[in-house]
């Protein structure tokens, strides 16, 4: 393995852990998964969501984590290895693409969620109305010059984290950002626990209501354990690349599943309480986490405050997930292509701040080119839809079936168990026989529906 020895990698099987949960966590934990929860069926939603999970979401983790791991490359390096035949580069263009095109979108977000900080720190949320909140979420997205700054703060911040390298940047960060992010949810959850409204949020997110479970919640749940987990885009099989060969994959992959949940419905509980402590109705999406959340926290008793810790944990939440976004054409650039780490992650922002200025510009019907749409869609639309609704499900679908196909079932299982240093035989048997016969349909299901094909 001499050729090998210059890589970087993380040096832990915890800083694989918290690196990979810093992926999967992000701005899906805040605002979609706990209203998603509970508007279809609460514990009822969340079962079908776990078996989502074991039917999706672990089988294709699990799969990524192995091409990673297997090869210790970059997902173009990963397939040359894996196998000659050059329409499996596929996944590894699909890859780099669907990252990209996330990241164009997800940056604009993530400027306007680190606005949020800086605005309550000013103060801005004190005496906040609901008209109030409105118009200053539209001159947030708007601008059109502060959203672009806070976009390029934002990609700057990422950029800084990823020039320092695997284990100083990636892994020395979520090392220390995770455990915060944790503190500050619970913080927001103890102050949610003396509101009036907690009961009411319990009752919302756990109720088990079989009847609220529509066709169309089960495929949101089947969509949701895919772009939770950060699937289908090489985010997983970069990472797994960085893990040491003693981890326990499927151990890992476990542990981040149960735990990304945990986070969500910590989140919901806090922020749901403080809504309907205030007789609201709740929501998800942009609404709830820039509207929403400032006028019902800024009401409490320390509101500031626990605004301050709320949009602090969103923007770790943000800053994480699009480093691991990021990775995937990093680790591509300075492998494949020679490049130096730093001069990789330059090209990389400027590309990411060249073409994600237009998702910014696009974000409202009243942006500067607000008025300009393919396909009907907006720019920041069309970019959500490129990666989310094609990009994702079709590298999540290859993945399932190269790995369940091409690579043979003895190489699987002498990686997944450490050569036989783990006893998982028939846990990797169980994933095996998933991989191969029932992700692949259902992801093509998933694949489908958000083409609108079903
Ligand atoms: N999982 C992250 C979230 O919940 C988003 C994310 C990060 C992602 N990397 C990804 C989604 C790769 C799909 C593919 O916000």
């Amino acid at each position: 393995m001499e050729h090998k020895k210059g890589r970087e990698g993380f040096s832990s099987g915890i800083a694989a852990f918290f690196a990979t949960l810093g992926s999967a966590v992000g701005l899906g934990n805040i605002w979609k998964f706990p209203y998603v929860v509970g508007a279809n069926g609460g514990a009822a939603f969340l079962l079908v969501y776990f078996i989502c999970i074991i039917f999706i979401g672990l089988p294709v983790m699990i799969s990524e984590f192995y091409m990673g791991r297997k090869t210790r490359k970059n997902v173009m390096g990963a397939l040359e290895i894996l196998t000659p035949k050059r329409k499996w580069k596929s996944i590894g263009l699909i890859s780099m693409l669907g990252s990209y095109f996330i990241v164009f979108f997800y940056s604009s977000v993530g400027g306007w969620v680190y606005s949020y900080v800086f605005k309550t720190i000013k103060g801005d949320f004190n005496q906040v109305t609901s008209q109030s909140a409105q118009e200053e979420f539209g001159r947030t997205i708007i601008g059109p010059i502060s959203p672009i700054v806070w976009q390029f703060i934002v990609v700057t911040v990422v950029s800084l984290i990823l020039v320092l390298g695997v284990k100083n940047g990636i892994e020395r960060i979520t090392k220390t950002l995770m455990p915060i992010l944790f503190i500050l949810i619970l913080i927001c959850d103890i102050k949610a626990l003396t509101l009036p409204g907690v009961n009411e949020s319990f009752k919302f997110l756990f109720k088990v209501d079989f009847s609220m479970l529509s066709g169309s919640a089960i495929l949101m749940a089947m969509g949701l354990a895919f772009f939770k987990l950060s699937l289908g885009m090489g985010c997983m099989m970069t990472y797994g690349s960085y893990f040491t060969k003693k981890d326990n994959m499927m151990g890992t992959a476990a542990k981040v599943a149960i735990s990304d949940t945990i986070v969500s419905l910590l989140v919901g509980i806090a922020v749901f309480s403080a809504v309907f402590s205030f007789g609201m109705k709740p929501s998800s999406g942009p609404g709830l986490l820039f509207m929403t959340v400032p006028m019902v926290f800024s009401k409490l008793p320390f509101g500031t405050l626990l605004l301050l810790a709320f949009f602090i944990l969103a923007s770790i939440a943000a800053t994480t997930a699009m480093t691991s976004m990021c990775e995937v054409v990093i680790a591509y650039y300075s492998e494949q292509r020679g490049m130096s780490r730093k001069k990789a992650v330059f090209l990389n922002a400027v590309i990411i701040l060249g073409i994600g200025i237009f998702a910014t510009l696009s974000a409202d019907d009243n942006s500067l080119l607000g008025k300009f749409t393919v396909f009907h869609m907006r720019v920041f639309d069309l970019f959500d839809f490129i990666s989310s609704n094609i990009l994702l499900p079709l590298g999540g679908i290859l993945i399932a079936i190269f790995v369940g196909y091409v690579i043979p079932k003895c190489d699987i299982k002498k990686e997944l168990s450490n050569e036989g240093n783990l006893k998982l035989d028939k846990l990797i048997d169980t994933y095996y026989i998933i991989l191969r016969y029932v992700t692949p349909v259902l992801v093509f299901i998933v694949f489908l529906s958000s083409l609108g094909l079903m």
